[in-house]
């Protein structure tokens, strides 16, 4: 790369799960205005006050520089609305390398575009596979990480998906985990605004026992008899050990027709909320990517209600425990669990506080 000109670097960020995973970046490559000149792309895949400015406050995020508001719609329209929108605006800012993180339909279309225009894409968390092509982001991993130059990963057995599927060598850097670069730069500012006094939770400054559900996959709410399977459980596991679910929305939408009778439903809440209630709980549930990362790193017990998993080191090295979606399944092993706990566990390599460091060094001109 020229030394002589900064390089132009285009972060993306649509959903959720990407901002924890782009605020260490920020912070680092702000360092140096000397090497980059860097711009923050929203896609506006999630657009809902609780899904996206929240987590920019929360994360001390500047406002992106470029908004595209593309909202919800099928795969195929969200992907391809992100598409149109991002290649006008590489077209006019032409950046010399473009930046994107995870696995959503934000991610594929900007690298999908950025490489068709000769743009080098870097895609951090690469690699990982959970060999499920039925889940819309095995296949945005896998079109993501073809498309790139640099793929940074979290783990060896993301190294060993890529080798195995012909990227070269000089291409992959395991540098470890932004989400939990972000979430260690955050955990002592972590506060209970949520007021757990108010949800019965905490009793002479004693924090009771509870247990923490998000769930949002398809392959568990979109199917209606799925969904009443397992909101029937969370209700009679409610009985055991009080219970918090802050609702995704399109998980929301399904449930209309339910009810959660013992379970302390709420809306999505913002970064710092949930991480107080996460490194706080007893047991999580959940379904999603991120959190049987967050969960290992705090030691607390994960409960996926998936078959699989993208990330095997969070049961293998992890606190994390693949229960599917059968409720009897899931029940037993969360009654075990509150009873017997789980083995210690260790920490993955890299997941520290430097990951967003060993990324920027690499980038840099
Ligand atoms: C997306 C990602 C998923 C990620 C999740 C984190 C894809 C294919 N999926 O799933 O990998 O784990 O984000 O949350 O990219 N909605 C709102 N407000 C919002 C956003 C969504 O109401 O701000 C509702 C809409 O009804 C929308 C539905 O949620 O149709 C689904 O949103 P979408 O972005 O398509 O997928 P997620 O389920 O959020």
């Amino acid at each position: 790369m020229n030394s002589q000109k900064r390089l132009r670097v285009m972060l993306v960020v649509g959903t959720r799960p990407n901002f924890m995973k782009v605020a260490p970046l920020i912070r680092e490559i702000s360092k140096y205005p000397q090497k980059f000149n860097w711009f923050l792309t929203h896609t506006g895949q999630h657009y809902d006050e609780g899904m996206s400015e929240a987590f920019f406050d929360d994360l001390g995020l500047p406002k992106p520089d470029i908004y595209l508001g593309v909202g919800s719609g099928t795969d195929a329209k969200q992907t391809g609305k992100i598409m149109v929108e991002f290649e006008r605006i590489c077209l006019k800012e032409k950046p010399d390398l473009v930046v994107v993180v995870g696995d959503v339909n934000s991610t594929v279309a900007c690298a999908f575009v950025a490489a068709k225009l000769c743009i080098s894409v870097a895609h951090v968390e690469a690699g990982l596979r959970s060999f499920d092509r039925t889940m819309p982001e095995e296949i945005n991993r896998i079109i993501t990480d073809q498309l790139s130059e640099y793929l940074f990963t979290t783990c060896d057995d993301a190294n060993q998906n890529l080798i195995k599927e012909g990227i070269p060598k000089n291409k992959i850097f395991f540098v470890g985990n932004t989400m939990i670069d972000c979430l260690l730069s955050h955990i002592k500012t972590v506060r209970d605004s949520i007021a757990l006094e108010k949800l019965g939770l905490r009793k002479d400054g004693r924090i009771r026992k509870y247990g923490l559900i998000t769930l949002h996959r398809p392959s568990n709410v979109d199917d209606p008899e799925t969904l009443k399977g397992i909101l029937n459980m969370l209700n009679e596991l409610a009985k055991e050990i009080p219970m918090i679910f802050p609702i995704h929305p399109r998980t929301a939408k399904q449930m209309k027709n339910h009810e959660l009778t013992d379970v302390m439903t709420m809306p999505p809440l913002g970064y710092l909320d949930f991480l107080f209630l996460m490194s706080n709980a007893a047991i999580v549930l959940t379904d999603s990517g991120g959190i049987q990362e967050e969960t290992t790193i705090l030691g607390v017990p994960c409960l996926t209600l998936r078959n699989n998993t993208e990330r095997p080191i969070t049961v293998k090295e992890g606190t994390n425990i693949l229960v599917g979606n059968n409720p009897d399944k899931i029940m037993s092993v969360a009654v075990n669990v509150l009873r017997n706990g789980i083995p210690g566990k260790k920490k993955p390599k890299y997941w520290d506080r430097k990951v967003a460091e060993r990324i920027i060094k690499i980038l840099g001109p």
